[in-house]
């Protein structure tokens, strides 16, 4: 957990998007979104150890990237969505938008980050029933402080954009799956976000509807370079990706579609040695040694120098794939954690 002066505290103001005051600044500001050591923990219910639903994420998308996640019911799919949008804080890490960190925004200074730099897609489009398709849109827009002229002729220029204005007055129970999340794509767009946080846009619909929608979503960045994070459980869907990630129990094992960033590696090559032994590969690495889920053996031996050096050979017939972990102990720290506490006492994490 870091804390105290080592980290460089910069003053940002409201037109800067976050509207936060005391916000942590990134080193590395030409990335849109960056995810640094993200956790997430949700307490158990009552008896019941705490769910880690995402361990030490590190994550980078660079402005009018379209990235999709991919992976199993229960992976952490929807955390990692909803704590990069801000909607959730991380229980542990960091998140920053052109090298700010949100982490430290509080609900009130988050509300302009949102609307100025992200727009939501769900998968039930989370259309309002009593309003039409133009006014669900122009409501977000009067959120936004706009007049009621303006916002009108924003939303019917979206609606023309997503290609459904001969349809804009219609209520949303009257709309096929295509149209409703073509209407719920037009909201997110109303204040010009800088990505599109997308969680199963594509779920209820069929494989044409499905397509049309992610093209769109293509089109976007090549007109407004609008960058996108899809979550999804289609191959196809991320086929309209420039690459996609797989998450597996809150770990990301694999990257495709896209060269792995070497250079990158070499300002994440440290590893994590637990007090119990345990080793924690950084997750920029497990696509490369090829052997996610696997047990390793690791040995301590000597180079030619004379100088310790690390062996790890793999244990075979170990499968942990899919296991879900139960924890009692800090994840960030490592600390036991007693009794039904949510607060971590030696490094501050918060577990919920
Ligand atoms: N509010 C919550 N309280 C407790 N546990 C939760 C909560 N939300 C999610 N979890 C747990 O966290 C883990 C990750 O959940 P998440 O919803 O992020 O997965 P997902 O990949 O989006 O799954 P799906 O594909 O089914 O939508 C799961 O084990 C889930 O049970
Ligand atoms: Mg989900």
């Amino acid at each position: 957990m870091m804390k105290g002066g080592k980290d460089k505290i910069k003053k940002v103001g409201g037109n800067e998007g976050l509207g936060g005051e005391n916000v942590k600044e990134d080193n590395v500001a030409e990335f849109l979104v960056r995810a640094k050591n993200v956790y997430s923990l949700y307490k158990g219910k009552e008896g019941s150890p705490n769910v880690v639903a995402l361990r030490g994420l590190n994550f980078k998308i660079k402005p009018g990237e379209l990235v999709s996640v991919v992976g199993p019911s229960g992976s952490g799919k929807s955390t990692l969505l909803r704590i990069l949008g801000g909607l959730q804080a991380p229980s542990a890490g960091h998140v920053y938008y052109h090298g700010k960190d949100i982490t430290k925004l509080s609900e009130v200074q988050l509300v302009p980050f949102r609307r100025a730099l992200v727009g939501y897609v769900f998968q039930e489009g989370n259309l309002i029933s009593t309003k039409t398709a133009l006014q669900n849109v122009i409501q977000t827009l009067r959120f936004a402080g706009k007049s009621i002229r303006e916002s009108r002729a924003r939303a019917v220029e979206l609606m023309e954009l997503l290609g459904i204005k001969e349809r804009m007055n219609a209520l949303p129970g009257y709309l096929s799956g295509g149209e409703r999340q073509r209407v719920a794509i037009a909201r997110a767009l109303a204040n010009n976000p800088e990505i599109i946080l997308a969680d199963e846009p594509t779920g209820n619909l069929d494989y044409a509807n499905a397509e049309n929608v992610m093209k769109l979503i293509q089109d976007l960045r090549e007109e407004l370079n609008m960058a996108c994070l899809v979550v999804t459980h289609s191959k196809h869907v991320s086929s309209f990706t420039d690459r996609s990630v797989e998450l597996r129990d809150g770990r990301f094992i694999g990257q495709h579609g896209a060269d792995l960033d070497l250079a990158e590696l070499s300002s994440s090559r440290q590893v994590f040695i637990s007090p119990d032994g345990t080793l924690t590969l950084p997750p920029e690495l497990i696509p490369v040694i090829d052997a996610f889920g696997d047990l390793w053996d690791i040995n301590v031996e000597t180079d030619p120098h004379g100088n310790p050096k690390l062996i790890g050979t793999p244990v075979s017939g170990i499968q942990r794939e899919g296991q879900s972990d139960m924890m009692n102990w800090c994840p960030v720290c490592n600390a036991v954690i007693e009794g039904k506490k949510f607060f971590c006492d030696s490094c501050g994490a918060k577990l919920e």
